[in-house]
């Protein structure tokens, strides 16, 4: 891109302080910040404007979930289904590992993190072992997506390698990197990270498939016929990966999609509840909902918000690619960002001073006809590691995975 038409394309979206020290750069410098403009989308940032808007949402009901009870009475049926979509290759597997990790925070990627006590086990390791039990069960070897980002790319790369893929085949593990998109100010102004460099973040994990589809990755799952994508946290380390069970219930169940779902532990967990809005599936945050729905029980006593997402999904391609063409609503998250200022000086930020947006798979839901909504026991599935210590964190998924029988 040339300058003038960098200039062109900021002046349309009020952004061309962007270029106040393009005179300053080595040729280099001027090169990769041409480059960045160019590839950069700047229509995101008009969602600071319609923030409002943005998180108005349609008319929210309850919804109940396909039960472990109800799963167990037809669990040769669904396993049957199942194995029979995963030997036909069928189904892949999304791993979505381009988030930044900051509560744990680790120096590198979060999959790289050792888990282990007697020996290392790292969380990418045991998410692979997992998948591993299914390749084993079905005698396929499910292709393995890695969704990284810009910040994690290469030593993601460098650690599967180093591992040799924790047992997996290589030809059948396949990374991207997801969509980073711009940071702003709170006056709307992107952010510049150096004299030379917009400053930029992960687009969400809503972004994962856009930025699968943009990596070239749609005449993978075109070629080999694959028509269901099982998508899931790196967090996790004991949840099922494409399950014959949850991939069987789904397909019968004729819907676009299942969500793994798990009880919630009483109405005030901080989890997002699958749900209604305007008779479509979706997800309602924690933080949207009312005191009124949290406590809102049907005549038998039972919360009707009471099934929680863990964030692992299957999604049909077919849908997904229907759905490419309509925007997500886009999160604003207020951060620390580290920046420069109009002079040109470095901002070591104390409070947060900008917004990073971030689209949500959930969201991803709406737009997908149907989704089974598939109730997982919480104690066999559900060890997230979010937070150094406390909930959500290495000693609660360690404790859990001993539970599990998982040596560490
Ligand atoms: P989280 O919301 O827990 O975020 O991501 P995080 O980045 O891992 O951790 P914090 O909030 O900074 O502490 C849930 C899942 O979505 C992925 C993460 O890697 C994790 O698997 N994710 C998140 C992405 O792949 N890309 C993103 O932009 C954000």
């Amino acid at each position: 891109m040339t300058y003038e038409n960098a200039l062109k394309k900021l002046v349309s979206c009020g952004q061309e302080h962007l270029l106040a020290f393009y005179d300053e750069l080595s040729d280099d410098s001027k090169a990769a910040l041409l480059e960045q403009i160019d590839g950069t989308d700047f229509s995101i940032v008009d969602a600071f404007s319609c923030e409002e808007a943005n998180a108005a949402r349609g008319e929210i009901s309850p919804l109940s979930a396909l039960t472990v009870e109800e799963i167990s009475e037809k669990e040769e049926e669904f396993r049957k289904a199942g194995l029979q979509a995963i030997q036909d290759g069928k189904v892949c597997a999304v791993l979505m590992a381009g988030g930044m990790g900051t509560r744990l925070g680790t120096a590198g990627p979060k999959g790289a993190y050792d888990i282990g006590i007697t020996k290392p086990v790292y969380i990418f390791q045991r998410l692979v072992e997992n998948l591993l039990d299914v390749a084993r069960e079905s005698g396929t070897w499910i292709r393995l997506f890695v969704m990284t980002s810009e910040f994690n790319d290469e030593p993601t790369r460098w650690f599967f390698e180093e591992h040799s893929y924790f047992g997996y085949r290589p030809d059948k593990v396949v990374f991207f990197k997801q969509d980073m998109a711009p940071t702003v100010g709170f006056d709307g102004k992107v952010l510049l990270e150096r004299k030379d460099r917009i400053s930029t973040s992960p687009n969400g994990n809503g972004g994962w498939f856009s930025s699968m589809i943009r990596a070239g990755l749609g005449s993978i799952l075109e070629e080999e016929g694959i028509e269901w994508l099982n998508v899931f946290n790196v967090d996790n380390v004991l949840q099922r990966i494409c399950n014959p069970e949850f991939v069987g219930a789904t397909i019968l169940s004729g819907c676009e999609a299942g969500a793994k779902v798990i009880r919630k532990a009483g109405p005030d967990e901080k989890v997002g509840v699958i749900c209604k809005e305007d008779g479509r599936t979706a997800v309602v945050e924690y933080t949207e909902m009312t005191d009124e729905m949290r406590n809102a029980v049907d005549d038998s006593g039972e919360y009707l918000y009471n099934f929680g997402v863990i964030s692992n999904y299957l999604f049909s391609f077919k849908g997904l690619m229907r759905g490419l063409d309509q925007q997500l609503p886009i999160h604003i998250a207020r951060k620390k960002i580290a920046c420069i200022d109009a002079e040109g000086k470095e901002v070591k930020a104390e409070e947060p001073n900008g917004c990073k947006f971030e689209l949500f798979i959930f969201d991803l839901l709406r737009a997908l006809e149907g989704c089974l909504p598939y109730e997982v026991v919480r104690e066999c599935e559900f060890a997230p590691i979010k937070n150094k210590t406390g909930v959500d964190s290495l000693e609660t998924a360690r404790e859990l995975c001993k539970k599990n029988g998982i040596e560490l």
